[in-house]
């Protein structure tokens, strides 16, 4: 029987018309707007189709939103300085500084530069420090794993005592979204396994997943044979493989293909998610989610 489609598109409309009501109504009784500045240095055009989507979703919501572009020469010491002024901004609850930078910035000290409560992104090393402790410590969650996890959950896919395998060791996917799988509570309580290129027999492990989330960047990795009947799989994989001429604008737009190879595990996965289509749509949303968060916490209100 061919799966069930997650399909992130529709499940990140729903979750944004509840926070475009959440947003009207603290606006109305609190008289708080989120506020989120997206900093984009120079003119990467994977870059800045990103932060594109992000600062659209942001004015759909209602926030106040800020574009700051900066020229790919910018100093590391003028960066620094420009997300001290945000840090320093009441009007701003979220600070996101699009990644990669370029070669002459330090990632590491900026990121470390933003304010942990305006970092809705999820990147500085205290905000990964309660992520991984766990029990209700985490101010924000990072935007794709969220995302991932609300896929899960909203798809009705059980997730306690269940195979989690996580195929991926980075910091923005494969390592916190296995932290969360593991935590006690809604969503999560699972066994996980993270696989990665060190990793001897991948097929093996992925052939025990209930739950299987691929973040590797490696076009169409994991094949049919590698996924248990009736499975969960999850596709963080976004691999550009060509252009093609888009039938709605008719300008060149990328080809798009994920981790899995999604015609034939779709016949033999319980549940699958698209590419495009599945995890894409959520991160942005999820972003949102967090920049009201902070919002509201920053005002004092539960
Ligand atoms: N570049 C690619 N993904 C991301 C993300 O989630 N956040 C930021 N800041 N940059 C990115």
């Amino acid at each position: 029987m061919a799966a069930k489609i997650i399909s992130g598109t529709e499940i990140a409309a729903q979750i944004r018309e509840e926070l475009k009501k959440e947003v009207a109504e603290i606006k109305e009784k609190h008289g708080v707007v989120p506020g989120l500045v997206t900093i984009l240095i120079g003119e990467n055009p994977a870059s800045i189709s990103y932060v594109t989507g992000k600062q659209k979703t942001a004015k759909e919501l209602g926030f106040h939103s800020i574009q700051d572009n900066q020229p790919e020469n910018i100093s590391e010491e003028e960066l620094l300085r420009l997300v001290e002024k945000y840090n320093n901004d009441p009007t701003i609850h979220g600070i996101l500084v699009q990644l990669p930078l370029p070669k002459h910035i330090n990632e590491k000290k900026v990121l470390n530069a933003v304010d942990p409560d305006k970092d809705v992104d999820c990147f500085h090393p205290v905000n990964v420090g309660r992520l991984m402790i766990g029990g209700g410590e985490a101010k924000f969650l990072p935007c794709t794993p969220a995302g991932i996890q609300e896929l899960i959950v909203r798809s009705g896919i059980e997730t306690s005592g269940a195979e989690v395998v996580v195929v991926g060791r980075s910091n923005i996917v494969g390592k916190p979204i296995a932290n969360i799988m593991l935590q006690k509570g809604r969503g999560a309580n699972s066994t996980v396994t993270i696989v990665h290129t060190g990793t001897k027999d991948l097929a093996s492990h992925c052939r025990r997943a209930d739950i299987l989330i691929v973040a590797a960047g490696v076009p169409g990795l994991v094949k049919p044979e590698w996924i248990r009947p009736g499975s969960c799989v999850i596709d963080v994989g976004v691999n550009r493989v060509g252009e093609k001429m888009s039938e709605k604008t008719g300008k060149m737009v990328p080809i798009l293909k994920g981790d899995v190879d999604f015609d034939a595990a779709k016949e033999i996965a319980g549940a699958i998610t698209p590419v495009p289509g599945g995890v894409g749509p959520m991160t942005i949303t999820m972003l949102m989610k967090n920049t009201v968060k902070s919002a509201k916490l920053a005002a004092g209100i539960k």
